[in-house]
């Protein structure tokens, strides 16, 4: 169900070839926003945006780099004139992102750039435009990893943080001209990519223990995205929303 929360505003969904950034552009344009969408997968975000017409544009952008960044901005206010909500998205999974001792500096540093820095630039370049458009909404993607470590993935969960606090920083010293910053912290969400990761006795086994009795969809994730990214959340900045159904059941004592 689409309630047009986001009718007149630009929007730019970094990653958006993937299995959420995808669901929310697609319920972004539903919404009645125009939304730019960049990813490194540039046949990927052609091929969302190909669904979406007219009020969709597709970028093949790296936000590891500024000048990309820059571009995405530049495209937003030359297709659509102005931009009102940046939702920094894009991720990088890197295979060798293990323990405290193990992890390579190479991947720290890969992981420091496409989570925090991707999302320094996005501030950088995005609210200067959003002044100009009266005010703006970032909505910048965490993970449980950020606070509920597991046995591996140290650099993604420690970046993952980073970008909380980043957010907060954001929310605290723009608001008095209008811009809101939030943070959406998805548990497991079943996409494509992660699909691939698990057995499906596995994935059994993760709705099996769910509060919510199964796991989160792509598109659970993507309506709080969007609610963050609408006027709905006039009031509502600097916050971390959690979307893990509730976690884990509790054992019984
Ligand atoms: N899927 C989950 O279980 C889960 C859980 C918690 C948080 N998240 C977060 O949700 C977000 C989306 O994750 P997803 O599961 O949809 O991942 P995904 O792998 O399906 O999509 C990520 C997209 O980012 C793009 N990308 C990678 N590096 C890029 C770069 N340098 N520049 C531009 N684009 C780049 C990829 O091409 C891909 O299309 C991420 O921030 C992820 O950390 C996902």
């Amino acid at each position: 169900m689409t309630r047009d929360r986001l009718r007149g505003k630009v929007a730019i969904v970094t990653g958006a070839a993937g299995g959420i950034g995808s669901a929310t552009a697609r319920l972004f344009v539903a919404e009645g926003a125009s939304v730019v969408l960049a990813d490194l997968d540039g046949a990927g975000a052609r091929r969302v945006a190909g669904e979406l017409g007219a009020a969709a544009a597709a970028i093949e952008a790296d936000v590891t780099r500024e000048s990309d960044v820059a571009g995405l901005v530049a495209l937003a206010l030359s297709k659509f004139g102005r931009l009102d909500v940046l939702h920094n998205n894009a991720v990088t999974a890197f295979p060798d992102d293990g323990d405290p001792v193990g992890t390579p500096n190479a991947v720290w540093q890969q992981t420091f750039e496409v989570v925090v820095m991707a999302a320094v630039y996005g501030c950088r370049h995005a609210i200067p435009a959003m002044l100009r458009s009266g005010g703006g909404s970032i909505v910048t993607m965490s993970s449980g990893a950020a606070h509920h470590p597991t046995g591996s993935r140290i650099a993604y969960g420690t970046c993952k943080a980073a970008i909380e606090t980043l957010s907060a920083y954001t929310a605290s010293m723009y608001g008095v001209q209008g811009i809101r910053s939030n943070v959406v912290s998805p548990g497991f969400v079943l996409t494509p990519a992660t699909r691939g990761l698990f057995d499906e006795g596995q994935l059994a086994a993760f709705s099996a223990t769910a509060a919510a009795g199964r796991v989160a969809t792509p598109q659970d994730v993507a309506q709080v995205v969007a609610y963050l990214a609408s006027d709905d959340a006039a009031y509502v900045s600097g916050q971390v929303v959690k979307v893990d159904g509730g976690g884990a059941r509790g054992l019984k004592w």
